[in-house]
């Protein structure tokens, strides 16, 4: 019987996890569950003789692959994978899979949540400003960007988008205007949202060089990854403009220096909390699940993202 573990240090709602659970056991296999551990050697235990692992932004590393003896695939329950080390899955002949667009939809909902709240002045009482007739620059429009921009046009915003692996025709048809180069999307976009995955082009893009391009107002809104942010560069412009606020579902590493310098203009979940929603939850993880049991019913490797 194949053994499948969920192991989330941010557990899944519990809904999700028993729909899980039914598609796992209908297909005739055994589901475990390793939640909210606190070391990664928990999960180098947990994974020893398990034949598939569903995770979320958990670090499945060199270790944990070499760890896990029987390991054939392992789903990354939302879209980013580079919590995966893709190397040493492909090394060991494990399938890596994501589950793309399944948790989009929650992410985008928490960006405008953001933009309202810094909009209003955090709820300061003060008298704040509007997203309806602002510009709002997608940094990448693929799932989350995409559901962005139609929430967008509900709030009655100018929505651009630059990415260079999605046509302009397509940008166009959602009604949304394409750019053709990032530094035209800051120099346009009071707001802009960030939806770029983390990778080796990608770490440290977001610079103060970038954001310095942005008009009166500006609020970046960073969704994605703190990888691809220059903490540095992004304090040294807000002590440079007392206007700029930064909005982060991942707090940054220097979390005390925004605390101390930048009171009003920044805010950060306590805790990545973009797909932290009951609805992505399921979707994800029910995705995942499935992925899994046509991988192994049927070979179906859609979604594989190691060659
Ligand atoms: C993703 O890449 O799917 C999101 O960042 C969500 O990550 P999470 O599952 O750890 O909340």
């Amino acid at each position: 019987m194949k053994k499948i573990l969920v192991a989330t240090e941010k557990p899944f709602a519990p809904a999700a996890v028993a729909q899980i659970k039914e598609i796992v056991e209908a297909a005739g296999y055994s589901l475990s569950l390793l939640e909210k551990y606190s070391s990664p050697h928990e999960l180098n235990a947990a994974v020893a003789d398990v034949n598939a692992l569903i995770v979320r932004s958990d670090k499945v590393s060199a270790e944990v692959v070499a760890a896990a003896n029987e390991l054939q695939i392992v789903v990354r329950a939302g879209a980013g994978f580079d919590n995966l080390d893709l190397e040493a899955c492909t090394s060991k002949n494990v399938v890596a899979m994501n589950t793309p667009g399944q948790n989009s939809n929650a992410v985008a909902e928490l960006v405008f949540g953001m933009m309202v709240f810094q909009a209003r002045n955090q709820f300061n009482g003060t008298a704040g400003t509007e997203l309806r007739g602002k510009k709002l620059g997608i940094h990448a429009y693929g799932n989350v960007g995409l559901y962005v921009a139609k929430i967008a046009k509900g709030f009655g915003m100018e929505v651009y988008a630059f990415d260079p692996f999605v046509d302009d025709a397509r940008i166009k048809a959602d009604g949304i205007i394409p750019v053709s180069s990032v530094e035209e999307l800051y120099s346009t976009c009071q707001y802009v949202s960030l939806h770029i995955p983390a990778n080796d082009k990608t770490k440290k893009s977001i610079n103060a060089d970038l954001l310095d391009k942005m008009p009166e107002g500006a609020v970046l809104i960073n969704t994605a990854r703190k990888e691809v942010i220059d903490e540095e560069g992004v304090v040294a412009l807000m002590e440079k403009r007392a206007d700029f606020a930064y909005l982060s579902d991942i707090a940054p590493d220097n979390m005390a220096v925004f605390e101390e310098k930048f009171p009003g203009r920044f805010f950060f979940t306590p805790k990545k909390m973009g797909a932290q929603t009951s609805e992505a939850n399921i979707n994800a993880g029910v995705a995942a699940a499935n992925q899994i049991v046509k991988f192994f019913k049927n070979g179906d490797e859609t979604f594989r993202v190691n060659k």
